[in-house]
């Protein structure tokens, strides 16, 4: 029985190896050195090609950062929401929202930007002490038509 687990073992490791490799290349880059992770999450409204948009940003450090969040310029949408652009202290994780009518498919692409903090975090806050960072995600809307 012991020597059946000792022979089993490599095995079982090559192929934890193999499906972290599989995961990584999947999600494009590796997420565990970032400072944010964003996630955009397209639901459709009750009306064709109408859609709220969920950007959620989670920082990944113990520390707060100021964040501008944003939606890149898309000639393909309109927003029924204000076209905002968010700038708020985070430090854990936060979700903004916009309502949008989409003409044609595309590709959204939301960002979060640190800049340097401005009186936007509490008084005391433990600040990241990182001044120019970008995050992107991408998310495609295909369009009924
Ligand atoms: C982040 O994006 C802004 C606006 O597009 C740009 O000015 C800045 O250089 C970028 N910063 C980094 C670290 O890429």
């Amino acid at each position: 029985m012991a020597s059946l687990q000792i022979l089993y073992q490599p095995q079982a490791v090559m192929h934890v190896l193999i499906l972290c490799l599989i995961l990584e290349i999947a999600s494009g880059q590796d997420k565990r050195n970032n400072l944010l992770s964003l996630n955009l999450k397209v639901s459709s409204m009750n009306k064709a090609n109408e859609f709220t948009i969920t950007l959620t940003v989670t920082n990944n450090v113990n520390k707060c950062m100021v964040v501008k969040i944003s939606i890149e310029d898309n000639p393909n949408i309109k927003y029924l929401s204000a076209k905002a652009t968010y700038t708020a202290c985070i430090c854990t994780v936060n979700n903004y929202f916009w309502d949008i009518q989409v003409f044609a498919n595309t590709v959204l692409q939301g960002k979060a930007e640190v800049v340097p903090a401005k009186d936007i975090c509490p008084d005391g806050e433990n600040i990241y002490p990182v001044t120019s960072y970008n995050e992107t995600v991408k998310s495609e809307i295909l369009v009924i038509s």
